[in-house]
């Protein structure tokens, strides 16, 4: 849609992405994915691979040497749930390097010791024993701002986990705005709907790590020995001693994805019961995830068998973003008044 089309009107902008590390599972559509599509009519939108990111904590050769086969992957995930290419602006962070120009600016913008008190740089530490953390470390989110106001956007779809990040973008922003004239906008964060999502073994969060996860991009039979072996009420050893729903993993993914609530609610009761097993509960979850999962796989083999496709959606991308971050640059320096020796 055209913006004369929509009325001269421009649709507000969202921006979010995520780092090439692998696959997108099922807690990543109920985390994010599913705001990012539904939101995709009303708001212009635009995904980044956000490998600089990735090199925060995996600058070895070894990772970069699998953004590419990552990239298209996670692009692919995209595509797969809906996201649509024509109404979306996809690409590659580090193909638009104008961010590391608003990022160098941003760094002034904010002290060390607010950075460091951001509680997911003390988890990554702590995660992966780093007593040190690099600089590049420590300023993830500054990069992450620039990211969100490369394109001032106005809206941020991000899993819980990057409410940390959000909050230091709109201090960011809120700063700029009042030392140099108003630029940006102060983007909100949009967090996904209810609980994070979690592993198949009840632990409290999908993860590839964890091994805990069902991809979207599992086939029907690895979905269903996941779903058969996944984690249940461990006080319930038969069939007929009454269940918990509650913390129940096979009942959160039931409440997420089965869009019957009549049968929900009527499983839960037997469950609750004891008029129900395991097994009944959890084929009933293998249809769900079939029913949901089947039509994502087919857009994933459509859009999988146009050879070149994801290539041209990301190099169109780059042009896009370039334009707008050269736009932002130009607007940064009048407002800052750094404007001299301008030819
Ligand atoms: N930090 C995000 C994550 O790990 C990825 C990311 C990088 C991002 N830049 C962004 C998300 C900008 C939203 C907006 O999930």
């Amino acid at each position: 849609m055209s913006n004369s089309a929509s009325g001269n009107k421009k649709r507000k902008r969202i921006l979010t992405g995520d780092r090439p590390t692998g696959k997108l599972h099922l807690g990543h559509y109920v985390g994010t994915l599913a705001n990012r599509v539904q939101l995709q009519g009303e708001y212009e939108v635009f995904l980044l691979v956000a490998d600089y990111h990735m090199l925060t904590t995996r600058s070895g050769k070894e990772y970069i040497q699998e953004v590419e086969q990552n990239a298209r992957d996670l692009v692919l995930d995209y595509l797969s749930v809906g996201i649509d290419p024509e109404e979306t602006t996809i690409y590659v962070q580090s193909l638009v390097p104008e961010v590391a120009e608003i990022f160098l600016i941003f760094s002034m913008l904010v002290t060390v010791p607010r950075l460091q008190r951001v509680p997911t740089l003390k988890e990554i530490m702590a995660d992966q024993l780093i007593e040190n953390p690099s600089v590049g470390l420590l300023t993830y989110p500054v990069l992450q701002a620039a990211d969100i106001l490369i394109v001032r956007a106005d809206l941020v779809p991000v899993g819980k986990d990057q409410e940390s990040h959000i909050e230091v973008c709109r201090e960011i922003a809120r700063r700029f705005n009042q030392v140099y004239g108003d630029v940006f906008p102060e983007p909100e964060g949009l967090f996904g709907g209810g609980a994070t999502l979690v592993g198949t073994d009840g632990k409290a969060k999908m993860s590839k790590s964890l091994n805990n996860a069902i991809f979207l991009s599992d086939d029907g039979e690895t979905v269903r020995q996941k779903v058969m072996k996944m984690y249940t009420d461990p006080t319930r050893l038969r069939a007929t001693d009454p269940g918990h729903v509650e913390g129940n993993p096979v009942f959160m993914y039931h409440d997420a994805f089965n869009t019957d609530k009549e049968e929900v609610e009527d499983l839960k009761d037997r469950y609750r019961k004891g008029k129900v097993g395991d097994v009944e509960v959890k084929k009933k979850l293998i249809d769900v995830l079939y029913t949901f999962l089947e039509p994502v796989r087919e857009r994933r083999r459509a859009y999988e068998s146009k050879p070149g496709l994801i290539r041209d959606i990301l190099h169109h991308g780059t042009e896009v973003v370039t334009r707008e971050g050269r736009e932002t640059i130009r607007l940064m320096r009048d407002a800052m008044g750094m404007t001299y020796f301008k030819k």
